[in-house]
């Protein structure tokens, strides 16, 4: 009987001290101070068994009561990558190293704002698609279980309704970020209650048809191609611009494809994200993605409250596939409707050779708007964040154009400082104003 009392008391003992172990190490992996106040999954009303992953962090320094405290909602592009990018690699709190560890991050959006990440369309990141065919094949059906998704998120904390609400977003999010906005003051005039209170599109592709004929100047300005390779370059694109007038959207994907791939070929660049970089965005240098490294470890999953069998990577093929037909689709209308009612920023990275600087203000320049004319008369103004210049500002009335010196298509991940500064500043309204020379 005592010597039985004693092998359940030392089994016991083995087992709680193996806990602690199992804990410390996932401790060790995501400290305490790094966790999201929420994680998990949210649930789409209109698809049974799909669930989008997110993760909340609560403002760090916050300067106004909950209840006015704005909650900005992050974006990542792909199609099909996951959220956790913009969290762990560029804007949230705490970010990856190549020591796959976690570092504070000294600038982080969550700041003064709450700031909410969600892996999009399901599908992508830890989110979960019962089937293929649930994931989202068009911008509307994203913009609406993107609705269903934060539903579900008010749901779980009733007291953030009141909230100023700003949708961001990077990239191919370009197109998410107008269409869930859209559908959004769409909603609201039909008497739905989520607050939509401006939208934020960093390096986006939005409007495909005039994106895809910058490649060939950019590129030759800088000295990255010659004037032969120009001419060519040009004509692939104009193959792209002829097939996307007639509609066939999967060829002029592929035709698309043609003009970048001509363009990495050519420079013998590391990647089109940034003309600087000799290693593309977290990857070591013999290429493998240490993102993704980090983020499958059980640890991590267990933190974040990720199914513990769910494997991760960055982006998701499956839901490039059937995004196919979106790609060079346009949303520069929504953004032309949400002109008119809510402040737009479109800020680029100055070395994005993907979507970039001329990429975007040349279509722009096509928006049907009534504050086009004035906004191109406004001045361009150097940007300064405490003396050292940060880029260039131009803004009328509900249109923000920045620029952000040193910094490619990831523009958090290169400049977290000037992108923090800008994003408080431009909720605030003081962009345009205080912070430019
Ligand atoms: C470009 O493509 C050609 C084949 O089409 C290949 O021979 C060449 O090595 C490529 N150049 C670079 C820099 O990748
Ligand atoms: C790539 O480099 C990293 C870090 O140096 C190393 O951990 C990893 O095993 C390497 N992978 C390959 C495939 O060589
Ligand atoms: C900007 O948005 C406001 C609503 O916030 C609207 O009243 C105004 O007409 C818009 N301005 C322009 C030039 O479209």
């Amino acid at each position: 009987m005592k010597k039985m009392n004693r092998t359940i008391l030392s089994t016991v003992a083995l087992l709680i001290a193996a806990l602690v172990t199992i804990t410390n190490a996932a401790e060790e992996i995501f400290p305490k101070e790094a966790l999201p106040m929420a994680s998990g999954y949210l649930t789409i009303k209109e698809k049974p068994g799909a669930q989008m992953f997110y993760a909340y962090y609560e403002a760090i320094e916050p300067a106004l009561q909950l209840s006015d405290r704005p909650i900005v909602l992050w974006l990542q592009g792909g199609p099909g990558c996951s959220g956790l990018i913009g969290n762990l690699y560029e804007l949230g709190p705490w970010r990856v190293a190549q020591d796959l560890r976690l570092h504070k991050n000294s600038a982080p959006w969550n700041r003064v704002f709450g700031l909410l990440f969600l892996d999009n369309p399901i599908g992508s990141g830890f989110s979960v698609a019962p089937t293929d065919q649930d994931i989202p094949s068009n911008q509307e059906e994203i913009a609406k279980d993107l609705y269903s998704a934060l539903q579900a998120f008010y749901d779980l904390n009733p007291l953030f309704k009141s909230r100023p609400f700003f949708v961001t977003g990077e990239s191919y999010a370009g197109k998410y970020v107008p269409s869930l906005a859209y559908y959004m003051v769409e909603q609201l005039e039909k008497g739905g209650f989520l607050r939509i209170d401006g939208a934020a599109i960093g390096n986006g592709f939005t409007h495909p048809v005039v994106q895809v004929q910058a490649h060939a100047s950019v590129a030759y300005a800088v000295g990255l191609i010659d004037y032969q390779q120009k001419l060519y370059l040009e004509s692939l694109q104009e193959e792209a611009v002829s097939l996307t007038t007639q509609h066939k959207w999967n060829d002029a994907r592929i035709a698309r494809n043609r003009v970048l791939g001509y363009l990495k070929n050519r420079t013998g660049l590391a990647t089109l994200d940034d003309m600087r970089r000799t290693v593309p965005y977290y990857k070591f240098d013999n290429g493998t993605d240490y993102l993704r490294l980090f983020v499958n470890q059980g640890g991590v999953k267990e933190a974040l409250n990720a199914h513990p069998t769910a494997t991760w990577v960055s982006c998701r093929n499956t839901v490039r596939r059937r995004m196919r037909e979106d790609i060079m689709k346009s949303t520069k209308w929504k953004v032309e409707r949400l002109l008119l009612k809510i402040p737009v920023l479109l800020y680029q990275g100055q070395f994005d050779l993907r979507d970039g600087v001329l990429s975007t203000e040349d279509w722009m320049r096509t928006l049907e708007w009534n504050g086009l004319a004035e906004f191109w008369r406004a001045e361009r103004k150097v940007w300064r964040v405490s003396k050292v210049q940060a880029g260039y500002v131009r803004s009328y009335s509900n249109l923000t154009h920045v620029v952000v010196a040193r910094a490619g298509h990831l523009v958090p991940a290169d400049q977290n400082l000037h992108s923090q500064v800008m994003i408080e500043s431009w909720v605030a309204k003081s962009l345009a104003t205080s912070a430019v020379q």
